[in-house]
This record gives structure tokens, sequence and C-alpha cells, in this order.
């Protein structure tokens, strides 16, 4: 089956099927909430627009330059775990891992930390309780934060800018400053959910290497490579891909897999499921990264394939990299991992043992 309906939603699911989709903009809109989110909500001329402005703060030469930042925290985060005993990858490391190096990133002071780990908690509660008013009220807080962080800033427009943040609050859209609403809803869209997915990801990564040894000698050889490195890494992801899934709505009447769609209707694009695809993959849990990596959808296809990608990519490389070298083992625990529960995917515990 390769898209059905559970509770009147539709879930496509096939490999094809969701390339499908997410390859054609003009049947399914991203447009799915009456909010602004910038760029994930945009479609067309609107959506190339912001992308244009947003992509190039990905780019290779500003992700090497990020690299040592990064690489100092990942240093003294592996540092600081305990040897020998069982450690949590997603709360004892990814969570910590990822708002540190997303402050570095940002340029956003050290003081934010520990509301940002116990936002990503809370956010990943919340989300999961599926309940209206929980994750509103972590939306909000999380709005807070980043007034807080922008107030300071724009009083000093008129300087060189500082950082990441600085020049993202200097950039221009169609010769017009962005506005306050669409610059907090880039730093939402950089950082809100994406602070969970890293720690999620760390998690699911860290689980299969320390719990099958072929692939810990697998990873392990391939230490030095950065690019079959990231190769790896992207085939973990593949086989148990936290990111579970993004909405689309209709805007005619269509058919995919067998199904028909309304126009109007919303209906989910399932990551997950598409990056197991029997018709694709074969046997989904076989770890075969240059076999997979063409067909991966980790990080989305189509125009509003993930942006993030390289620094997603960077870090979980370096992470990865401090890790082996601070270690001579990574093994499994005997406390028994939690499985993250839809919308999220991956472990919400995930126990290991540092050697
Ligand atoms: C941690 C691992 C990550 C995964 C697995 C991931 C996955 C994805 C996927 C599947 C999409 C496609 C959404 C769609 O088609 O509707 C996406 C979009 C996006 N990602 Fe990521 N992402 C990750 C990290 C990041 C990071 C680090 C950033 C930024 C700092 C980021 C920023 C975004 C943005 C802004 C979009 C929307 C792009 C658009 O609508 O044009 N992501 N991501």
């Amino acid at each position: 089956m390769t898209a059905h309906r559970i509770d009147g939603q539709l879930r496509v699911t096939g490999h094809a099927e969701v390339l499908k989709v997410v390859e054609d903009p003009a049947t399914y809109s991203s447009k799915v909430s009456r909010f602004l989110q910038v760029p994930n909500n945009l479609d067309g001329a609107d959506h190339e627009r912001f992308r244009e402005i947003l992509d190039p703060y990905f780019s290779e030469h500003r992700m090497a330059e990020l690299e040592p930042q990064v690489r100092s925290v990942a240093r003294r985060l592996v540092g600081e775990l305990p040897r020998g005993e069982s450690i949590d990858a997603v709360r004892g490391l990814g969570i910590s891992f990822s708002v540190d190096a997303m402050l570095a990133w940002l340029g956003w002071s050290q003081d934010f930390e520990g509301e940002l780990i116990d936002w990503v908690i809370d956010n990943a509660r919340a989300t999961r309780s599926g309940e209206l008013d929980r994750t509103r009220e972590v939306a909000e807080r999380f709005d807070a934060i980043i007034r807080r962080v922008a107030a300071p800033r724009l009083d000093r427009l008129d300087e060189a800018p500082r950082d990441v943040t600085d020049e993202l609050l200097r950039e221009t859209v169609d010769g017009r400053a962005l506005t306050h609403e669409e610059i907090v809803s880039i730093l939402r869209n950089w950082t809100g959910g994406d602070l969970t997915s890293l720690a999620l990801c760390v998690g699911v990564v860290v689980h299969q290497i320390a719990t099958d040894p072929a692939i810990e000698a697998d990873v392990r050889d391939r230490v030095g490579d950065p690019a079959r490195l990231d190769a790896a890494i992207d085939e973990l992801l593949r086989i148990d891909d936290p990111f579970v899934s993004n909405r689309r709505r209709a805007t005619r009447d269509a058919t995919v897999g067998g199904c028909p769609v309304r126009a109007g209707e919303k209906l989910t694009v399932e990551w997950t499921d598409a990056n197991r695809d029997p018709a694709v993959f074969g046997d989904p849990d076989r770890y075969a990264p240059e076999r997979n990596a063409a067909a991966n959808l980790v990080y989305g296809a189509g125009p509003h394939v993930c942006p993030g990608r390289p620094l997603a990519t960077l870090e979980l490389r370096v992470l990865l990299e401090e890790l082996l070298a601070g270690t001579t083992d990574l093994a499994p625990s005997e406390e028994p991992g939690v499985r993250a529960e839809r919308p999220l995917g991956g472990w919400l515990s995930a126990p290991f043992v540092a050697i």
C-alpha cells in the first residue's frame, strides 16, 4: 500500500508516490496553515525569493568556517561523558549538542542554553501529547525567546553585523527589509523544529552504532573521509528516519497511490515510510550507504528540500568523529530505550555505553 487513510487523513507512504507529491507543488501546495512560516508554508515565486536569500547561509564556505566551533562544542560534550556507564544519546548528548551548536552558529549568548534545553524537552512532550494548549504554550515560549534575542540587535542595525543573526536582520526581499514576523518565522524554522530533529538524529545514529558491531566497524573505518562518513550517517537516518512527515494541501482533484484526493484536502508525505519502501531499498534494514544514497529522502525532495542539510550533516559528522575518537567502543546499554511516537520518530531515549 503506497497511500492510505487513517481517521480520514491521507498518508502517502510509497517512495515513488511521496516524490510525485513533493515534486508537484502546483497540485500539492505547502500552504497548509494560516500562520506565516518562512519558507516552509510558501509556494511558487514567494517561496523561491526566500530560498534565494536563505540558502546561502548554508554554503560550503560558511559550513567550513563554522566547523571549528562545532568541533569544540562536540569535543567538550564528549569529554564530559561518563565512561562505562549508561548514557542517553538523546538527553545526555543530542539535546545539549544541538542547542550548543546552534548557539555557536547563530551567535547567541550561552545564557540561553538552559532555557533552550528545557524548551526542546517540553516541545517534544507537547508534540507527543497532541494537546493544542500545550503546543501553543511551547510555541509562544519559543517566540518570546526569539524576540528577546532580536530586541538588542534591532537597536544596532546601523552597525556592521557581528554574527549570522545580525546578518539575517539586515536582509532585504524585493528591495524592502524583512518584517519582524518574517524574521521570527525564519529563526523559528531554523531552530525550533531542528533542535529536536537533530537531537533525535543523534539518538538514531548512536543507537545503531552501539547495537551493531558490524556497523560500528564500518563507521569507524570511514572516519577521516568526510564524504564516506556522511554517507554512513545518511544511511543510518534512512533506516530509522526520525523526521517522520510533512503536510501538503491538494489544489485540485488528483489521485495518488490509487487514492483519490479532493481539491482542498490535506495529506501527509511520510518520509520514514518512504525511506523504508522495499520496492526501492529491498530489505529496508540492510545497511548499504553507497547503494541507497541516491534514493534517500531523509532531507526531503522537490522545491522544499531541506536547506539546512549541510549544517545538520556537518554537526552530525563532527559529533560522531569526536565520539569515535574519544572512545574505543560504543556498546549497548542494559537499560531499554524508549521509542518516540508520532509525530516524532526514532528514540526518545537511546541508552548506550561509551568505553
Ligand atoms: C536534523 C536533521 C534534519 C532533517 C532530518 C531535516 C529534514 C527536512 C525535510 C524532510 C524537509 C522537507 C520539508 C517539506 O518538504 O515540507 C526540511 C525542510 C526544511 N528544513 Fe530541515 N531537516 C534537518 C535539519 C535542518 C536544519 C539544521 C535546518 C536549519 C538550521 C533546517 C531547516 C529547514 C527548513 C527551513 C525547511 C523548509 C524548507 C522549505 O520549505 O523550503 N533543517 N527539512
